[in-house]
């Protein structure tokens, strides 16, 4: 009789279970359907490709196959009609996306709502007014001296009293500890981007602890987001979504976490006061009541200088561990001035270099734009087309179409570089020894135009900084000798499996010529 009456009760909720599961089927049959036959593809060769990911058979990267046709179209364009999404890597067209027309090339709605659950009305998610506000903010303070300053002091304490006695104790291994330089330029940035911009410490760079539950959060977030963005049907990311279901139920986890802590951040920030504070949130409270507002402009802040650092970082010492010769030329050039400025053996146990030290490096500031050509943290970055328009080189964009640009492909493209393009070659930045930068939309690394990175003289130096210190201090060899990096989905250019290494600490000879 119990049983009886068990069966009844559960009888109702297993078959609205068991309808839902059908109608579930049902619907992501249909959409598979729906991407099979999706009209206008059947008869191209690129878009079989992309969607039988065929490419994979020839490239080790969808950027790599991407940077191919780029070189091969005569436009140096591409039309992936899958994805409704026209890639370029014409100078003229990202000039006219960026600058000249760059009204009729927003967000638009369709990235805002990929990247809205994470980033909500965060700078880099919003057009309009509330793009207008913060970029404003943005750049009074990350363009002021004070804030410069602040960054500045805060790389070098991070060095001083993190990265440098970290990799002090891995080297005195002899060599034996193998390390993930990304894990560890990541949680060094990561630690070096939360005290700039909220004034915290996130001590991410103790090994001994588990990434931070923040750090690994964010880092869930970003890489389930970038796969919606991926999608050929934003059908089934949303279908998903509504159901919480699978990667998307992951991601709503991931984000709530991020929500909490950055409340708790605001919160605390709110309790100590942010007034005479020099970090960036403090700033921002200064004009922004609204918590929600906050916590999406402290997200976006973080977005933009952690994963992106950390992966310039990680790409110039893969390329170092291959090129012996620039390696040694940046530590000349790096000991000569810092033999001017009689700062090559001073009393400190870890010399870190002066802004205007750093200023002085010309071969390393060119060896790093040389692997920002190589190795763009950020990819592609695409735009919505707001009405129907023609690229300069004569591509008709329709109304509602992607448009992207590919710093990636661009860094590789011989009418930009020349036949040598492939290789690594610092020199090629430079004019009687000193740098010369390249048009923006030649080299779109940072973006260009209306919407450039207001960060960029930050990142360079909080780079500069790092590699010129440790270069100086120790020998990076890369474990595993050259391979081809495999790139892992992202917002940001992360390598897959990390870049393993070990540490040595170098027996340095001080100059004769030292006087300190
Ligand atoms: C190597 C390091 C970096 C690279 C390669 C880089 C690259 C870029 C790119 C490509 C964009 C355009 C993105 C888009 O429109 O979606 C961008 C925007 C931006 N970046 Fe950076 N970035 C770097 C570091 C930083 C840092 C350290 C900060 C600040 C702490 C920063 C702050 C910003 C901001 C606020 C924007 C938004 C600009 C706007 O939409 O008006 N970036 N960056």
């Amino acid at each position: 009789m119990e049983q009886q009456l068990l069966m009844e009760a559960l009888q109702l909720p297993l078959s609205i279970l068991y309808f839902s599961f059908a109608i579930s089927f049902l619907y992501f049959s249909l959409i598979f359907f729906f991407l099979r036959s999706r009209p206008g593809c059947n008869s191209c060769e690129l878009c079989k490709s992309y969607l039988d990911s065929s490419w994979s058979k020839s490239f080790d990267n969808i950027v790599d196959w991407y940077a191919h046709l780029l070189r091969q179209s005569p436009t140096q364009t591409i039309h992936i009609h899958v994805l409704d999404n026209i890639i370029t890597a014409n100078p003229d067209n990202v000039e006219y996306m960026l600058k000249t027309n760059f009204d009729n090339f927003p967000k638009g709605k369709a990235f805002s709502s990929i990247l809205g659950d994470l980033l909500g009305n965060g700078i880099f998610n919003v057009d309009g007014e509330r793009w207008n506000f913060q970029r404003k903010m943005a750049s009074l303070e990350l363009g002021s001296l004070s804030v410069r300053t602040h960054a500045f002091a805060v790389v070098s304490d991070q060095l001083r009293t993190r990265l440098f006695p970290l990799l002090h104790s891995v080297s005195s291994g002899g060599g034996a500890n193998l390390i993930d330089l990304q894990d560890i330029f990541r949680r060094f940035s990561f630690d070096t981007i939360c005290k700039i911009s909220f004034g915290i410490d996130a001590g991410c760079l103790d090994l001994s602890l588990p990434m931070s539950e923040f750090a690994a959060a964010f880092d869930t977030a970003t890489g389930l987001s970038a796969r919606r963005a991926a999608a050929t049907s934003p059908a089934l990311w949303r279908l998903k979504r509504l159901l919480n279901w699978g990667s998307e139920r992951e991601l709503r986890k991931a984000i709530g976490l991020v929500d909490m802590l950055a409340d708790e951040v605001i919160r605390q920030r709110k309790r100590l006061g942010f007034s005479s504070r020099d970090d960036l949130l403090s700033r921002f409270m200064g004009s922004v009541t609204d918590d929600k507002y906050l916590r999406d402009i402290a997200v976006s802040f973080l977005l933009a200088g952690r994963d992106t650092v950390a992966s310039g970082l990680t790409a110039f010492f893969f390329l170092l561990s291959s090129h012996p010769e620039v390696v040694a030329k940046m530590r000349e050039e790096i000991d000569g001035v810092l033999l001017m400025t009689n700062n090559c053996c001073s009393g400190q146990d870890y010399i870190v270099p002066s802004y205007d030290e750093l200023r002085a490096m010309n071969y390393v500031h060119a060896a790093l734009y040389e692997c920002l050509r190589l190795y763009p943290p950020v990819q592609f970055d695409s735009k919505f087309c707001l009405e129907d328009d023609v690229l300069p080189d004569g591509t008709f964009v329709k109304k509602g179409t992607r448009v992207t640009y590919h710093p990636y492909a661009m860094g590789r493209m011989e009418s930009i570089w020349g036949a040598d393009y492939s290789s690594f070659k610092p020199e090629r930045w430079l004019r009687d020894g000193a740098f010369v930068p390249k048009n923006p939309y030649e080299f779109p690394v940072f973006q260009g135009g209306r919407r450039v990175c207001l960060g960029k003289e930050m990142a360079l130096m909080d780079m500069k900084t790092v590699v010129v210190s440790v270069i100086r201090e120790f020998d990076v060899e890369v474990a595993g000798g050259v391979r081809l990096p495999k790139f892992a989905s992202g917002l940001t250019a992360t390598l897959s499996g990390g870049l393993p290494a070990r540490v040595h600490l170098r027996h340095r000879r001080v100059s004769e010529e030292c006087h300190c």
